[in-house]
């Protein structure tokens, strides 16, 4: 079926694109990365418009948020509904229907029987925020493990997990104390060399063999933060048995497993949760982006013995807003009702095809990914897997004149995050356009 986007009908930026970038550049921040000179002004289901009326195919979701795509119907009734009723009322003071029943709903789809209990914020930073201050008060430890190319927010707490570019550190140190960095199983880059059907998982035997030998006893550490896929670290799928040691690690020493789901949940990876996949009950999961379907949302879910804090320690006043929390019902709902099962199957389709495209061009180095959180890292030589950040960029920037959105992430990756409800044919879009600009980029190096 031929369809009518993507079309692109005016150079990029278009006419009316530049005179916002203009003023962006007096009046806003420039403190966020930009992509690409993408001004929009609408957006449905799969498709992006922008201020000159090109239309885009969204493989970004909004950085993975929109997963029932953009401006579902029924999240825009759930919105227009409940912004009738009531838009805010803060859950710091007051009580709230809607944040009792999305927090039941949580404990519900979250991983594991036992009971929970939900904190909400806004943001993913703030999720972590949250899971961060519990785990110190809970366990009345100070030491916190993250892992390098680790991604959870950049506020002050959160960026100290956080270890993934030195932009997002650079002139802000010193951080929290007391946060260790230790390799992830990026098994394609393997810090110590090894592969991972021999390795029998030496990065996790080398906490308990080595670090908690040497430099960190194990019994004043609080927990290990880890994504169960690493986002902006790469779309990082580790083996099974790296979260399975690691999670063992956590039961020998009393430490508290958090799962940062901020990315990899909320049905995007094929199953609600990334943790699903991996059999791996957290004590703690932090969500946002795909929570609520664009709307600013976050939500910390602990057992309920961990979330044990007393009235005053931790609190926001716009966390759980109404509005929000009635577009995350809907969200799930949605997601429950077909959208979950849609990324495995389209995830499937995708993952075949990028495999095919991963023997076919010499620039891709590995093809990986769970559901609908796939990505290609690009190299210069699939021998030595030298990184090629120029190539990668060329290509998300040939895409996007084209009319595909894509974002990088890691040193050298192309991620795939479209909205769940991706179609068949919106696949082989994508991948059509994905392909040409493999060919122009490896062209014009030659
Ligand atoms: C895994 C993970 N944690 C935390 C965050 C921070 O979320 P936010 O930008 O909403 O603060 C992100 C954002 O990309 C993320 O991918």
């Amino acid at each position: 079926m031929t369809k009518n986007y993507p079309c692109i009908r005016t150079k990029l930026p278009g006419p009316h694109a530049i005179q916002y970038l203009e003023k962006e550049k007096i009046f806003v921040s420039p403190s966020s990365t930009k992509s690409y000179p993408l001004v929009v002004k609408s957006a449905k289901g799969m498709v992006v418009t922008d201020v000159d009326n090109n239309t885009f195919l969204d493989f970004t979701a909004g950085v993975a948020v929109c997963n029932t795509g953009h401006n579902h119907d029924q999240i825009i009734s759930a919105i227009k509904s409940q912004s009738d009723t009531l838009i805010h009322m803060s859950g710091a003071d007051f009580y709230n229907p809607l944040h009792i029943v999305l927090a039941e709903k949580l404990s519900a789809i979250c991983p594991g029987p036992h009971a929970k209990k939900v904190f909400f914020g806004n943001s993913g930073a703030e999720s972590v925020e949250a899971a961060f201050k519990l785990a110190r008060y809970h366990t009345r430890r100070t030491i916190v493990i993250a892992f390098y190319h680790a991604f959870h927010g950049r506020t002050m707490g959160a960026l100290s997990l956080t270890n993934s570019k030195l932009n997002q550190r650079r002139h802000f140190l010193p951080l929290v104390p007391e946060v260790i960095h230790i390799p992830y199983a990026y098994c394609y880059r393997c810090h110590y060399g090894l592969t991972p059907d021999t390795c029998n998982m030496y990065c996790v035997s080398w906490i308990r063999e080595e670090l908690f030998k040497t430099k960190v006893p194990p019994e004043d550490v609080a927990a290990i933060f880890v994504e169960i896929i690493q986002g902006e670290g790469g779309y990082v799928v580790p083996p099974k048995e790296f979260h399975r040691a690691l999670y063992q690690l956590t039961r020998d020493f009393d430490i508290l497993y958090v799962a940062d789901e901020v990315q990899s949940g909320m049905g995007r990876t094929g199953k609600m949760f990334a943790s699903n996949h991996f059999d791996i009950v957290p004590d703690i999961i932090t969500v946002a982006k795909g929570i609520a379907s664009g709307l600013p949302l976050s939500a910390t879910v602990a057992s309920e013995k961990i979330m044990n804090w007393a009235p005053g320690s931790h609190a926001s006043t716009f966390g759980g807003n109404p509005v929000s929390c009635q577009a995350a019902l809907t969200t799930i709902k949605l997601l429950e009702d077909g959208l979950i099962d849609n990324a495995a199957k389209q995830g499937t389709y995708m993952i075949h095809e990028l495999k095919k495209l991963e023997r076919t061009y010499p620039i891709i180095g590995d093809a990986r990914g769970l559901g609908l959180m796939l990505a290609i890292e690009i190299v210069k030589d699939k021998e030595t897997r030298e990184y090629a950040p120029e190539e990668r960029d060329s290509i998300i920037q040939k895409a996007f004149s084209k009319g595909l959105l894509l974002l990088s992430c890691g040193r050298s990756t192309i991620r795939f995050c479209p909205p769940l409800i991706l179609s068949k044919d919106d696949a082989d879009i994508a991948l059509s356009i994905v392909e040409e600009c493999l060919k122009e980029t490896i062209q014009s190096k030659l």
